[in-house]
């Protein structure tokens, strides 16, 4: 049977949503970055099949949602630095990395049995009217197969997991279009594991100038894998016109088959990044070619989503 989709902005559908979270199933659910598919961080077999229905790897730990600081203490102990980023930014797209506590309401395998914790409050009202229904952190990690283009709606979300999955609540489009920024606090100074929706020159005036920790053969974000959010087509970055057998994503001046932005908007660029791949993939051309983003802002996080698709893959 397929899994049904409802418009998340009704009550009964955020309580319908809640008693099966409850229950031990699994919800996309809509935040302002992508699409999420949560499970109660507690629940052990519930954080078992979401693995499942993603083909996830289960050494790469999710994300705890949370409706605002005072349920995030519940999961992690927040040193100044961390509260402070807390006041400004959330609930946003920002997610912070920070020591677990002991108690916290989260099963081993939702953080890879690490002892930090990963923890973000998102601001999309339906994502945040669920976890008050359920009133317990919910992980979610992005609701598409691992490995594929995270999903910006629900129609995404169906086409990638439709099956596998209790309900989808369609929330429309999100807004920021690519995922939460993640920074590690540790002994209050604060590192950049993923570029994201909020972009460093928003956090830096509060952390100072943030290192960007790379991958490497332990990453210390583990869902940092090379080959990431690739669609079918090969991709191919920098270009200025499409050659043959190509399809050309534009931004700003290269007009392309498709533009990102014409007015190079980099915010405009980002909500529309990941459905321009989907529909660009579907067009049959081997390969994407995609024009130059400056790297400034949020170019960063577009940057880093598009090196990873267009990264060598397995298979
Ligand atoms: O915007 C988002 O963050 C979306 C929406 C649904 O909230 N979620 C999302 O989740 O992108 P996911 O699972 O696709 O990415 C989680 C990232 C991964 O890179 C993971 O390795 C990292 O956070 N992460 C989670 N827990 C961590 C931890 N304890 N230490 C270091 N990195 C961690
Ligand atoms: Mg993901």
């Amino acid at each position: 049977m397929s899994t049904e989709i409802i418009p998340a902005s009704h009550d009964e559908a955020i309580e319908r949503a809640a008693d099966l979270l409850r229950g031990g199933g699994l919800v996309a659910m809509p935040t302002e970055t992508v699409y999420g598919l949560a499970a109660n961080a507690a629940d052990a077999d519930a954080v078992a099949r979401l693995y499942e229905a993603k083909g996830r790897p289960r050494f790469n730990p999710l994300i705890a949602h949370v409706t605002d600081a005072a349920m995030a203490a519940r999961l992690a102990h927040v040193p100044e630095l961390a509260r402070g980023l807390m006041q400004a930014f959330w609930p946003g797209p920002l997610t912070l990395v920070l020591p677990k506590k002991s108690t916290a309401p989260i099963c081993d395998l939702a953080n890879a049995g690490l002892d930090s914790v990963a923890i973000r409050a998102p601001a999309h009202p339906a994502a945040q009217a669920l976890i008050r229904a359920v009133d317990r952190p919910l992980v979610a990690p992005s609701a598409n197969p691992s490995g594929s283009i995270s999903p910006t709606t629900a129609q995404h979300v169906f086409e990638g997991l439709g099956h596998k999955i209790d309900l989808i609540l369609d929330g429309g489009a999100c807004p920021v279009g690519v995922e939460s920024t993640v920074v590690m606090v540790e002994d209050e100074t604060a590192s950049l594991l993923r570029p994201g929706g909020l972009d460093r020159g928003a956090i830096e005036p509060l952390t100072g100038p943030l290192q960007r920790v790379e991958d490497s053969a332990t990453p210390a974000s583990p869902g940092m894998l090379k080959s990431h959010y690739a669609p079918g087509a090969k991709v191919r970055l920098n270009a200025s016109e499409a050659r043959d057998d190509e399809v050309l994503l534009g931004f700003g001046q290269v007009a392309g088959d498709l533009n990102l932005s014409e007015t190079g908007d980099l915010a405009e660029a980002a909500t529309g990044l990941f459905a321009a791949l989907r529909q660009l993939d579907t067009s049959g051309a081997a390969t994407i070619a995609v024009a130059p983003i400056p790297a400034t802002g949020l170019g960063e996080a577009i940057n880093d989503r598009l090196q990873r698709a267009a990264a060598p893959r397995d298979s």
